[in-house]
Formats: C-alpha cells, sequence, structure tokens
C-alpha cells in the first residue's frame, strides 16, 4: 500500500472514505490493489476534494475495471461515450428505488463510480445498502429459496425516452442469479434490478414484483446503509456485487446536481 493511502470507514455495515490519493495522477500497481481490496472490503469508497477532467477521471476509474459503455446513450458526456451524465435538466427523474446498475448486461459493472460536479445546497445524497449484509439477515429457509432463483433482465420498462439502437442492443434478455458470490470478498449477497427484473424464474411478472418489493421492504434498513451527502469534487465508488444504491430526489430543482457516472466491467454472476 502506498504509505499515504489511508482507509477509514463511514459506518458500522460499509462505507469507507480514502484519504490521501489524488485520482487526477497516474496511480501505481500496489495502490490499485490496495484500492480494489478496500471496494470488495467496504463496499462503498468516498474521495473528497478531487479535481478531475474527464479523461483523468475515466483514467482513474480504470482501477475498477474497464469502463464500459452505458445503455442510455441519450445522457452521454459529448466526446466521452463512457461518461454519463446525470443531470434532471437533460429529463432525467432521480433513481430513487433501490437497485444495483446494468443488470441487463452478461457481465454487469463490478462498480458505478460517481463524480460530484455540481451539488445543491441541501439533499439530492446517495444511498448504498449492504446486501451481503442484508443476505445474512434472512431466515434461513428464505436465504435457501433465493439461492434457487434468478432474475430475467431488460431495459427498464419505465424509460420512455430510449433511442431503438440501445433497445436493439441491450434489450435482450439476461438471467442472473438472485445471490450471488463476490469474485474478490468471497461472501453472498442478493442481486436483483426491480425494474429491470421482468421476471423471477418460474413466477409470473405480477408475483415477481410483488416479491421483489417485499423483499426490499424487508432487506433494506438504516443499519446496513451509508448515505453520502454530496460535496462538489466528491468521488464515490460502489461496488454493484454486494450493494444496491439509490437517489434521493430531495432537492430543490431549480439547483443543478450534475454527476458524472462511470461503470467498470465485472464478471458475469455466479451463484
Ligand atoms: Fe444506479
Amino acid at each position: 500500500m502506498s504509505s499515504t493511502l489511508s482507509i477509514t470507514p463511514l459506518h458500522p455495515s460499509l462505507g469507507a472514505e480514502v484519504v490521501g490519493i489524488d485520482l487526477g495522477r497516474p496511480i501505481d500497481g500496489s495502490t490499485r490493489q490496495s484500492l480494489s481490496r478496500a471496494l470488495a472490503d467496504h463496499l462503498a469508497l468516498v474521495f473528497h476534494d478531487q479535481s478531475l477532467a474527464p479523461a483523468d477521471y475515466l483514467a482513474a476509474a480504470s482501477v475498477f475495471g474497464p469502463p464500459m459503455e452505458q445503455h442510455y446513450s441519450q445522457h452521454h458526456m459529448p466526446g466521452f461515450p463512457m461518461i454519463g451524465l446525470i443531470w434532471h435538466r437533460n429529463g432525467q427523474r432521480p433513481a430513487e428505488r433501490w437497485h444495483t446498475d446494468h443488470t441487463n448486461r452478461e457481465r454487469p459493472p463490478a462498480a458505478t463510480i460517481l463524480y460530484g460536479v455540481e451539488i445543491p445546497s441541501a439533499g439530492g445524497g446517495t444511498s448504498v445498502a449492504n446486501m451481503r449484509a442484508a443476505y445474512l439477515a434472512l431466515p434461513e429457509d428464505e436465504r435457501r429459496r433465493l439461492d434457487a432463483l434468478t432474475t430475467f433482465n431488460s431495459l427498464d420498462s419505465d424509460h420512455t425516452d430510449t433511442r431503438p439502437e440501445d433497445r436493439e442492443r441491450y434489450g435482450t434478455p439476461i438471467e442472473h442469479p438472485m445471490v450471488r458470490t463476490h469474485p474478490v470478498h468471497g461472501s453472498r449477497a442478493v442481486y436483483f434490478h426491480i425494474s429491470k427484473a421482468t421476471h423471477i424464474s418460474g413466477m409470473t411478472p405480477e408475483a415477481s414484483q410483488a416479491y421483489m418489493s417485499g423483499l426490499l421492504d424487508r432487506m433494506i434498513r438504516p443499519e446496513i446503509v451509508y448515505r453520502h451527502v454530496w460535496r462538489k469534487g466528491d468521488v464515490l465508488v460502489i461496488d454493484n456485487r454486494a450493494t444496491m444504491h439509490r437517489a434521493h430526489g430531495d432537492y430543490d430543482r431549480r439547483q443543478s446536481r450534475v454527476l458524472w457516472r462511470i461503470i467498470v466491467e465485472g464478471d458475469r454472476p455466479c451463484r
């Protein structure tokens, strides 16, 4: 580990602040390894006071895996298609339901990385839930039930502005287990995206939605949630292999909230 890197937990269940690194500069091999391990252990990493041009940001994100294209191309940053703009003024609604990103991909992103470029004066946070802890807290019989289930995933059913070419490329249903083993940490976590899952294996779409919704209500408790309060210049790295996250839309829409998002390639989820 780099001699100046320090990692301090932010919440008893997940989240850690990383101090002593400028993500705008090249990152050496041992620091990259330390950061990958820290992400698998803490599930969310926060770096404050970063100042990143798009190309620097892409280079820093690659510590966690190769950046991959995001499927709503209407929100790509002009000139940098691997960076997505999260910004309500281009017609997006904050993603307020608990989810994990891009489950309709065969190899969904290992991590989602967000960079706070414009931050409202109050509200607009991002919460991250530890789905490893959520899995362990379920009754044994429900864990066994979930272990055997899979979801079929496509693009979000409730998005109306999806481009036909994105639907063509990314709309094919992909099956994933509802419980996945973390490839670095070795632990298991609950894994699904309620609005990308068309249904659960052996269940109707309606029963699938009701079951996932009930699971979220039972599983996600304050004890397993780190709520990130944004400051301009923050980078938040979220481990999608064992968490869910959501945005908070509780901010004044006359103010701007702009996050730059990068997702990085991961493994195919395995039981
Ligand atoms: Fe997301």
